[in-house]
């Protein structure tokens, strides 16, 4: 089966606790699980992983290279800060989607930018937990995956 890496950066480990005025109830382990249910709905297998830094998330792009055919990143703030994270997915050459839980577009300015949108196939971003899934759809549909 195909492997998707889905990614997540800084403070997403606090989801369900972390403003769920803006970020919702939904845990972190309640979206990996979603994730990997309805990857397998689609003929994928998702990986998940999140880390809190940033060379640690830049391992993880690496190591992708070997283990999977795209990658579903939300990458927090790191986001709009690192040209680092950015360069690697360049670097690993995998079709990467892009997710934000929130409208990052409708936020503080500081937020519409985004060093990932630069090498993403596309971005969502405002649908909530929902996003991981419609970014699962948008892998699956770019690779041609044979759903089961
Ligand atoms: C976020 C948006 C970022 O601006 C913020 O720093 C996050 C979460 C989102 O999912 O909406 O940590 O990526």
């Amino acid at each position: 089966m195909t492997s998707i890496l889905v990614l997540n950066g800084p403070n997403l480990n606090l989801l369900g606790q972390r403003q769920p005025e803006i970020y919702g109830a939904t845990t972190l382990a309640m979206i990996e699980e979603r994730c990997v249910s309805h990857g397998a709905a689609l003929g994928l297998t998702v990986i998940c992983a999140q880390s809190n830094h940033e060379g640690v998330l830049i391992d993880h792009i690496h190591a992708a290279r070997d283990d999977a055919s795209g990658l579903v990143i939300n990458a927090g703030a790191y986001t709009h800060t690192s040209l680092a994270l950015a360069d690697a997915v360049a670097s690993v050459a995998l079709p990467m989607v892009e997710v934000h839980l929130s409208n990052i577009h409708a936020r503080e300015s500081f937020r519409h930018h985004s060093y990932l949108a630069l090498v993403a196939l596309g971005q969502i971003a405002g649908f909530g937990a929902k996003g991981y899934d419609l970014a699962l759809d948008a892998l699956a549909a770019h690779l041609e995956v044979a759903q089961p």
